[in-house]
């Protein structure tokens, strides 16, 4: 049983959870990229849904397996989003973003009724900390960001480096972060948000409802309580 089947068996159960005219939410990354295919084959099979994708990737995935994918921009809300991460706990805390797509990750979440986080067991910590934390940041504000976000304890790397910086979906750079135990992530994701420049960063701390995890082949689920 190797990662890949538990990427791939966590996907294959919450795609389970889309049903008949429902607008869907697509993650980014591996395990997203199983959920996708998972859905293609239930679009073949007659599942009728429309899909925003939260990266040009998947949306790419999405057409060349035949699932409907509308522009987020004519989009207010959508039903039901599922996404991998790097790090999730039993809180349901999660962080997101290796994949560089953490803005539109974010945002497509908060569009969402519900969010189901799907994750091989290496992505399970009992903390979350230990990953890198991406900020997304305006180029304009590069300098500045990285200042404020050593002011906040943060090692910072800017991703890809000076020569070749990675650029986002929108063309922005991104900032990892490592920040250690994080002692108080409500606190954090306050300071993150509030840097001016910083558009957006990988702690999701009130989204996720659920997690699927799959590890040496067994499924299991943690819901969030209502
Ligand atoms: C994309 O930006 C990320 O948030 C991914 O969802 C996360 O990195 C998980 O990716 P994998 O499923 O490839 O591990």
């Amino acid at each position: 049983m190797t990662a890949d089947d538990d990427k791939r068996a966590a996907a294959h159960a919450a795609a389970e959870d889309v049903a008949d005219g429902m607008l869907v939410g697509l993650g980014t990354g591996s395990t997203a990229a199983f959920l996708i295919a998972r859905l293609g084959e239930r679009v073949r099979s007659g599942l009728k849904i429309r899909a925003v994708a939260t990266s040009q990737r998947s949306a790419d995935l999405a057409r060349e397996v035949g699932i409907k994918v509308l522009d987020f921009a004519d989009v207010a809300a959508v039903d039901l989003v599922i996404d991998g991460a790097d790090e999730i706990d039993d809180r349901l805390y999660a962080i997101k973003g290796a994949g560089g797509a953490m803005l539109r990750e974010k945002i497509v979440a908060a569009s969402a009724a519900r969010m189901i986080v799907i994750a091989d067991g290496s992505k399970r910590v009992d903390r979350i900390g230990a990953a890198k934390l991406p900020v997304e940041v305006l180029p304009f504000a590069y300098r500045f960001v990285r200042r404020m976000l050593g002011n906040l304890g943060a090692e910072v790397v800017l991703r890809g480096g000076a020569e070749l910086p990675y650029r986002t979906d929108q063309g922005n750079l991104v900032l990892d972060c490592h920040f250690g135990a994080i002692a108080d992530p409500q606190a954090l994701d306050a300071a993150l948000s509030a840097i001016p420049g910083g558009l957006g960063h990988g702690l999701f701390l009130r989204e996720v409802g659920s997690a699927i995890i799959a590890e040496h082949g067994q499924v299991t689920r943690v819901d969030r309580p209502v």
